[in-house]
Order: structure tokens, then sequence, then C-alpha cells
């Protein structure tokens, strides 16, 4: 009979070597036939993860193998040397009966080697293209170093910056976190996944971890089916759209069923409605957590309960390798669940092209590369944002003869890195004192105090400091958070920095001369304290080795600050949540606070820049249009100051009334161009109906109602009528 693949005599393949070994064959086949060879035991091991080494995290240390088996489907490998992960693969290749392959992962969040901006400052880029690039570097680092398959991105819709892991995804806005998912999924992945240079990606943490209570970490988070479909599944829709290979699921008890053993979501959703043909790993031994979460009584029960839900890989529970075969035996998993998870990873080691080539060469000069620092310079540079420049005098910093750099971020490279840094090393990083000092030392005097620790109590330093900023014609203040306050089992009750850093901004301020404070951090933070003692505010985030550099150029005018915020700032912890794409409000005229401001500090978009951009009157193609018609809507933006920059339009949409509500606007489309004097832009947003104007129900299924909506531009609107 005619296969389908259009090969008809294998028998000169089987005669030499066994059909799943043979390259020319198509993927699917070779993994039919190997599952077709495979022992349960075999297939079973193939769905655990393990680590290579002790895992270099201290939130997760978990129960690790010495003597790890040749049949190990994956494992997570520490290492940047390609030597020790071949040892162990050639083990696999070797000693296993079958030669299956193993696939390394690791946790390449915002770079391997050459670290760039934390993912948060990455978002305030708009410019999904460099994040691209950027992941692009950080995969071949990967690959070239023994890592197949990186656990990124990070596209939860995070929207308490309690939360430490609000660092490591896109920000609050769903739209948003879709783009870039979708870019650096292209990044990492590349054109095809059996290159040398590129990585199986991973979304995490599937799904609405970023809703955790309270922000604290690890627990329950209450999602509605209608926040779950329009806030929280979209960036994974974009992510299984572009390709990504994998997805991890999260730790969160979603509403009463844990992400770990959801088969709503992990099988209906992304399997069935979706069709993803990769694998799912747990997040770390989040299986045998579904006991201390009260959802399995045993690990045996929570192994059952998580395969059958759709988890196919264990992430270092040791509920899979202990259990699975007993719970086959006793007709709890069937044989046809396994084989499904067993095709999922293989096809994946497949795609990887691991079955051809398992091993990793030994390439020198794999790290740092000089045009692999240009974009960690770009992205720092585009990541930042500036959030306060009292009057022109202020910034750029024009002529200024002696420039006191002062505080705990001042001098250090190691928290510019942030959390999640991967091989980053210290070394590498430009620090903010060090940018300054190559950017300005030509022409002016630079002195350097620490003035104080990032927390304590220790105030010895503040003389110094108050002295060097007594001297200083402009006093650059870099205050902000360690990379241990952000990232995984990070929460903080107070989005404020420690009144310590408050106190110096206070003293120093009291002198009178012009300050500049540069904030690093990895989420937002309270300001209101801050905000009047400093004539400019420049928001760094954590930005990676070049940070300084691109912090330095910022201030000297060398680069125009083009950033804006992919998050709230709130006016004080007590404003969470606070985002901008919130419902309405039964009463918009009550309903605030007593006691504080109901505005935000800083609104999501926020960014200011050195030039000024004027929008002219927006223009649509047709105001009155059908369900299947597309139109376009424009708006010319020139720069009507006197420094190039960059600017970002803004999209948004809004539906005054529809059968279910719907938030006061949604982002839908950006584009971020750079103008120079005097030069306008027509700038376009091309409106598909079913994709711009549709919303999606409790069910996840989609509408299109006709009636009245709403373009918003820079705070402009155009109204549409959508008619049959
Ligand atoms: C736990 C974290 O939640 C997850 O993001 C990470 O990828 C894994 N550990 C592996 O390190």
């Amino acid at each position: 009979m005619a296969r389908p693949d259009g090969i008809t005599d294998l028998s000169h393949i089987r005669a030499k070597t066994p059909l799943y070994k043979d390259k020319s064959v198509p993927a699917e086949i070779r993994v039919d036939n190997l599952l077709g060879l495979m022992t349960l035991d075999e297939k079973i091991m193939q769905l655990n993860q393990y680590t290579l080494g002790r895992n270099n995290n201290a939130n997760n240390v978990g129960e690790e193998v010495v003597n790890i088996p040749a049949e190990i489907g994956s494992l997570i490998y520490f290492d940047t040397d390609p030597a020790l992960r071949n040892a162990m693969q050639r083990r696999a290749m070797e000693e296993s009966r079958l030669g299956i392959p193993v696939i390394f992962g690791y946790d390449a969040i915002h770079g391997f080697r050459t670290v760039y901006p934390i993912s948060l400052a990455q978002a305030c880029s708009w410019n999904p293209a460099l994040v691209r690039k950027a992941c692009s570097v950080s995969a071949r680092e990967s690959r070239m170093s023994g890592v197949d398959w990186t656990f990124s991105p990070m596209i939860d819709v995070a929207r308490d910056p309690r939360w430490g892991r609000v660092a490591e995804g896109y920000g609050e806005d769903p739209y948003l976190n879709a783009v870039y998912c979708a870019a650096s999924v292209k990044g990492y992945q590349g054109k095809s996944l059996s290159d040398s240079t590129t990585v199986a990606a991973c979304l995490k943490h599937y799904v609405g971890y970023g809703a955790s209570e309270a922000g604290r970490d690890y627990v329950y988070t209450e999602i509605s089916p209608q926040t779950l479909w329009d806030t929280y599944l979209p960036p994974y829709e974009a992510g299984v759209k572009a390709g990504a290979a994998t997805l991890m699921s999260s730790f969160n008890d979603i509403s009463g069923v844990p992400g770990s053993a959801n088969r709503h979501t992990m099988t209906d959703i992304l399997k069935n409605k979706w069709k993803h043909d990769g694998f799912i790993v747990s997040d770390w031994g989040a299986i045998e957590q579904l006991k201390n979460q009260g959802l399995a009584a045993t690990k045996k029960e929570a192994a059952m309960r998580a395969l059958n839900a759709g988890l196919e890989m264990d992430m270092m529970s040791h509920a899979y390798d202990r259990h699975l075969a007993e719970l086959v035996a006793e007709g709890k998993v069937s044989e046809a669940t396994i084989d499904d998870a067993v095709r999922r990873v293989l096809r994946v080691k497949m795609r990887l092209g691991l079955f051809d080539n398992p091993y990793t060469p030994d390439v020198p000069d794999r790290f740092l590369r000089p045009a692999d620092l240009k974009i960690a310079s770009e992205l720092a540079a585009e990541s930042m944002v500036l959030l306060k420049n009292d009057s022109t005098l202020t910034l750029p910093l024009r002529n200024v003869r002696r420039i006191a750099v002062i505080g705990p971020l001042a001098d250090n490279g190691k928290d510019l890195l942030g959390n999640w840094l991967g091989h980053g090393q210290a070394e590498d990083v430009v620090t903010l004192r060090q940018g300054i000092v190559s950017e300005f030392g030509k022409d002016s005097e630079i002195r350097y105090a620490e003035g104080c620790a990032l927390d304590g109590h220790d105030r010895s330093g503040f003389k110094t400091a108050l002295e060097t900023a007594r001297w200083a014609d402009v006093v650059v203040l870099c205050l902000g958070e360690s990379l241990r306050w952000s990232g995984e089992n990070a929460s903080r009750s107070s989005i404020a920095l420690p009144a310590f850093q408050e106190q110096l901004a206070e003293e120093i301020s009291r002198l009178g001369k012009p300050v500049v404070l540069v904030l690093a951090n990895g989420r937002p933070l309270e300001l209101n304290r801050l905000e009047p003692l400093a004539n400019a505010i420049l928001e760094i985030w954590q930005p990676g080795i070049r940070g300084g550099e691109a912090m330095a150029g910022i201030l000297s005018g060398r680069i125009n600050p083009s950033g804006k915020l992919a998050i709230t700032f709130p006016w004080s912890t007590g404003q969470i949540p606070v985002y901008y794409n919130r419902r309405k409000s039964g009463r918009g005229h009550q309903g605030f606070y007593q006691d504080i401001t109901s505005e935000p500090m800083y609104p999501f978009g926020h960014g200011l820049s050195y030039t000024t951009f004027e929008y002219g009157e927006p223009t649509a193609s047709k105001t009155e249009f059908r369900r299947n018609e597309k139109i376009k809507v424009s708006v010319p933006v020139t720069n009507t100051g006197d420094m190039e920059g960059a600017e970002t339009v803004l999209w948004f949409i809004s539906d005054p009334y529809c059968s279910i509500t719907r938030p006061v606007r949604e982002l839908k489309h950006f584009e971020k161009r750079s103008l120079k004097p005097g030069e306008t832009a027509v700038m376009v947003f091309n409106i598909d109906p079913w994709r711009d104007l549709s919303y999606v129900d409790s069910d996840g299924k989609r509408f299109l109602e006709t009636g009245e909506y709403n373009v918003i531009v820079n705070g402009m609107k155009i109204r549409l009528n959508l008619t049959e």
C-alpha cells in the first residue's frame, strides 16, 4: 500500500539501520518506528528530567541522581563547557539499548553569557525585532555550550509588582506579551530547530502564574474563565502559533485545579484546540507539590493526575520514574497516554536534530562577540525609560564640569545583571560609574561615593556622599534593587525602596544641586517620596552587561531615550493592582481612594524623549464598514524638537457597549519609528475587524458584534461603526 509520505520501499534502509536512525526518513515515521521498538520502562524514562550536577538555584534544590541512567529523557545542564554534556550524551547514545539522545535544558532567560536587560525592561523598548536578535544570540551561545532547550520566554501577564517574577515577563498587557512572545520564539528557534545555533523555546508558566494572590509566589490564583481567555491565554496562543516547541506547566493552583494537573488548559486548550504537538515539562517539583496543594494524597496519585491531564515531562519530582510503571499495571494510566507523551518528546528531539547530531562541537570564542555586545548596548538603551525631566536644563547633561556619581548601584556590576543571569559575570558589566567615566571623562571631573548599601542601617557612607554631592555641579544618584529582590521566590510587601535609600536621596536633595535619579530595579517602584527629590528620573531596570554605557549615553544626549513603560508604576503599594486595561467602574466619578490619589504615578506607555512629537488628526479610510472589510487608520507624527528621536505610536481600541463588558482600552497595535527634526511620518494601523475588534467569551469562543467602536491614539479618538 502507498504510504502518505511517498516512501514505497524501505527494505534497503531496514537492512542497514533501524528506520529511526535514518535521516532521510521523515521525522514522524522515525518517531513511530522508535516508539514501536521501546519497552515501557524505556518510554517512561523519556518522560523524566533530572539535573546533570547540582542546581545553582537555591530555590530549587531536589533529589539529585548521581548515577544518571543512560535512558534518561532530559537533563538540566548548568555548565558552559560542552564536554560534560557530550560525555553524558555519549552514554545515552552508546550505552542505552536504542541510543536515544538526551535533550539538555537550561534557564537562559535574558541571555546566556552575553546578558541582556531583564525581559520587563526589554518590553519597554517596544522593539520586538531587537528582542528577537537578542534571543538568537542567547540561543547560539546556549547551543554551542551544550544546551538544546531554554526555559524561556516567560509570558505571564503580571499586574502585581509585589510579585518578584514580574521582572521575567513582558509586563501587564496581553497583546504586548503576545508580540514579544512570538519574537522571542522566533529568535530562539530560528528558521529550523536543527540548526547548530538554535534552541527549543519553552513558553512558561502555563498558565496564570502572574495572577499570584497578593504577589506571593507559588500560591493560589483566582482566575475566572473569562479572564483566563482574555488576559492569560493570548500570549500562549501567539507562542504556539509562532511554533514554540515546548511549554512549562505552572506552579499555581488555577481556581481549584493546579496548572500541573489541569486537563482543561493542557489538553482541551493546548493540544485539542490549538493543536500543539510538542510537549509540556512541569516546573521544578510541581508534580510532587500537587500533594501540598491538596490535590493528591501521594506522589503516585500526583503522577497519575499530572500525566492524565496532559503533562508529559516530570522536572525533578521523581514521580514519573517511580510510579508510572505501576500506574500502567493498575490500569490508572493507559499505555496510549504514555505513547502519546513519549511521541511528543521524541518529536521535539527529532526536530532539534539530536538523533543525527547528538554532540556539541567545541567552538572557541562563542561568547561576548562584538556584534552581540552591540545588541546588548542597543537593547539596554531602548529599554530605559525617562520618567521625569524637570526642564530641558537637567537632561541631557551639557557642559557639566563636576559630576558626582553616588549610590549603592553606581559601581555595582552584579546587580545590573538582574535575576536569572545565566552565566553572566559581574566583570563583564559596564557599571554606571564606568559608563559615566568613559562618556564624560574627557571634559568633566567625576567623583564617586557609594553612600550606603542597598539596605541596612549603616549611615557611615552618607558623609562622604554628601561632601561629594556638595562639590559637584550635578549629582547622578544611582538607587534601586538587588538582583535577589526580584525573580523567583522574591515577593515584597512593599514596592518602595528601603527607607535608607530614600534618606540618602533626601539628604542629597537638600543641598539644592540638580539631581538625576537613576533607578536600577526589577519591578515598578513606589516613587511618591523620591519623585519630588529629583530633577530627572531615568528608569534603567536591570540593564545587563552594557547598562552603564547605555545609561551614560542617555545622560549625555548621545542617545535620545525612547523607552515607554510596559507596566504601570502605582502611586503607592496600596493601589495594587493598577493597570491600564481595567474594566469600567459602575460609578466612574466615585469610588476613589480617600487618602491618596487614584491615579498611578506613571501610566502604561509613559516615557519621555529629548525631542517633542506632535500628533496630527487621526483619520480612517472608512468609519462605517462591514465585518469582512479591512480598514486603515492613520495619524501623522512630526518631530517638532531639535534632536532625532524615536516615537512609538500605541493604537488602542475600545468597545463602549458589548454583550460582555470590555476593558476601557485594549492595545492592538504599535509602531516605533525614528524621526529626524522636522520630519513627519504617517503611522498606520490596518484594522482587521475579526482580529482587532472581536472578543472571546468565557468558553474561548470569539465574537464580533456590530455597532460602535473607538480607535484611540495619543488620547485622540476616531469613532467607527461596524455594520453587518
Ligand atoms: C523554577 C522556575 O519557576 C522556572 O521558571 C525555571 O525554569 C525552573 N525552576 C528551572 O530552573
